[in-house]
């Protein structure tokens, strides 16, 4: 890197980590209502950030939920535009009581996977920590001369409720978000001895059932016996939306997936991946999944189907005899190219309501959903980011595909016509949307000092 830069950044490292440290102290929870001046207060604080940072202008733009904050330098207009893409809004907090402490009141701490310290809040690393290296590295780069081409940012305040107003705000201003690539460090790596650059993403489809069964709940010894339970039949249902093989059984679920080809599958293995320390990390006796398919293939190219609540009948303290009148799940299915989310959301729809027996109602409500992602790694902005990452890791990084899901980088495809590079810092590990989420410092200033290199190079190879 540009000595200049490089200086910069060592030079006010402490401040640009006290900066974050304030962005975590909003809790900017976007699925909440009850947090709405937050997210607000929390868009104002970009915005101000960015223009402290050396924005030529920034603004707080409104949307139909939480504004966008968009801002930009425009040094040449004949030089190439890098489009940065972040997120201000943050997951809930909740179980509260299993993080260490508090959510939002952040704290460094030193642990065996990050011995230089890791930062501890909600949103510290998906996607405060992330996104906030990229207004430092704009920063760095400005203040010592080092900038090589214009930037623009875009940072929404939806992504964790499925950035609904997103698409949109794109259509509505396509030149405003004109560009040459788009940059976003709302991933992983692999683990800070082995950078990785992501190159796919999964899509989502999500939904909310209801079973109904009696218009009232009964008591489970003069009913129980002879009417339907809706929880029982709830279960019957989900367990049967797997075979013995894991394979869904939602009729048409496979159709369109994409099986890779036997040489991208070999390539995808030879990144390392330790099965063993994989389960000891979050504590289960075996794996499971898919017949056919490895773990890795499990969680990043093949679709699935898992439940992530259910609920119904009595869950207070002791017992209560009842046969409860309704039993509720919520349902999402990851996505691979080339399924399409609207589709899988109706097929699901059509079989969760052929499979109900006749002693019940069935309602399938669909929430937010999205498409998957799979980005070029022959474009100079993949080049460019691994050229970076190379040069602050000491390694090339590896192309691997994950398991997440950011909705809205197909939507960039589809209107704005324009590529990603997925170039996040952060660990599995580090328990985004769990209690005690943290960012490692390591890598917090590994992507602020990584960023300009891709600028660098990105701008090299453009002209060229
Ligand atoms: N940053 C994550 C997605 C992610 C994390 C992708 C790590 C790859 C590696 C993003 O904020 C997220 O949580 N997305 C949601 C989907 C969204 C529609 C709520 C997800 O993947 O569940
Ligand atoms: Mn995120
Ligand atoms: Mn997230």
């Amino acid at each position: 890197m540009d000595m200049a830069v490089k200086a910069y950044i060592a030079q006010h490292r402490e401040r640009f980590l006290d900066e974050l440290i304030d962005l975590l102290r909003v809790p900017s929870v976007s699925a909440d209502p009850a947090y709405k001046a937050d997210v607000l207060k929390m868009a104002a604080m970009i915005r101000d950030s960015l223009l402290a940072a050396g924005a030529d202008k920034a603004q707080v733009m409104e949307t139909p939920g939480y504004p966008i904050v968009y801002g930009e330098k425009i040094i040449d207009p004949s030089l190439p535009t890098v489009l940065v893409y972040g997120h201000y809004d943050v997951q809930p907090s909740d179980p509260d009581e299993l993080w260490e402490s508090p959510a939002f009141e952040p704290v460094i701490k030193k642990t065996a996977v990050h011995p230089d310290g890791a930062i501890f809040a909600r949103g510290a690393c998906d996607d405060k920590g992330q996104m906030y290296m990229h207004v430092k590295a704009f920063e760095a780069m400005v203040a010592s001369g080092e900038l090589p081409c214009n930037v623009k940012f875009i940072i929404e305040g939806e992504e964790e409720v499925g950035s609904e107003h997103l698409d949109g705000f794109l259509e509505d201003h396509r030149e405003l978000l004109a560009a040459d690539v788009i940059l976003v460090s709302d991933t992983g790596i692999i683990s800070n001895e082995t950078p990785s650059i992501t190159t796919g993403l999964r899509g989502l489809s999500y939904l909310e059932v209801t079973v109904t069964g009696p218009n009232r709940d009964l008591h489970s010894g003069l009913y129980g016996g002879g009417v339907p339970n809706p929880i029982n039949v709830l279960c019957e249902m989900i367990a049967s939306l797997k075979d013995e093989n894991q394979h869904i059984t939602v009729k048409g679920f496979y159709d369109d997936v994409v099986e890779l080809s036997a040489d991208e599958r070999d390539a995808m293995e030879r990144a390392p991946f330790d099965q063993e320390a994989f389960k000891k990390s979050i504590g289960i006796g075996n794996v499971e999944g898919e017949e056919g398919y490895t773990v890795r293939e499990r969680m990043s190219i093949r679709p699935t189907l898992d439940v992530n609540g259910i609920w119904g009948g009595y869950i207070g303290e002791g017992a209560k005899t009842v046969i409860p009148s309704k039993a509720h799940a919520k349902i999402s299915m990851r996505l691979v190219p080339h399924q399409d989310s609207e589709t899988i959301t109706r097929l699901f729809k059509e079989y969760f309501e052929s499979i109900a027996p006749d002693s019940v109602n069935v309602d399938v409500r669909p929430h937010h959903g999205g498409e998957c992602a799979v980005t070029p790694i022959d474009s100079n902005a993949y080049k460019a980011a691994s050229r970076a990452m190379e040069e602050t890791f000491g390694k090339t990084p590896v192309p691997v595909r994950s398991g997440g899901s950011i909705p809205i980088i197909a939507s960039f495809e589809k209107i704005l016509g324009l590529k990603t590079v997925l170039f996040g810092f952060g660990l599995d590990s580090d328990a985004i949307h769990s209690p005690n989420e943290h960012y490692g410092l390591f890598n917090y200033f590994k992507g602020i000092e990584t960023i300009p290199l891709f600028y660098k190079y990105f701008t090299e190879m453009e002209k060229a």
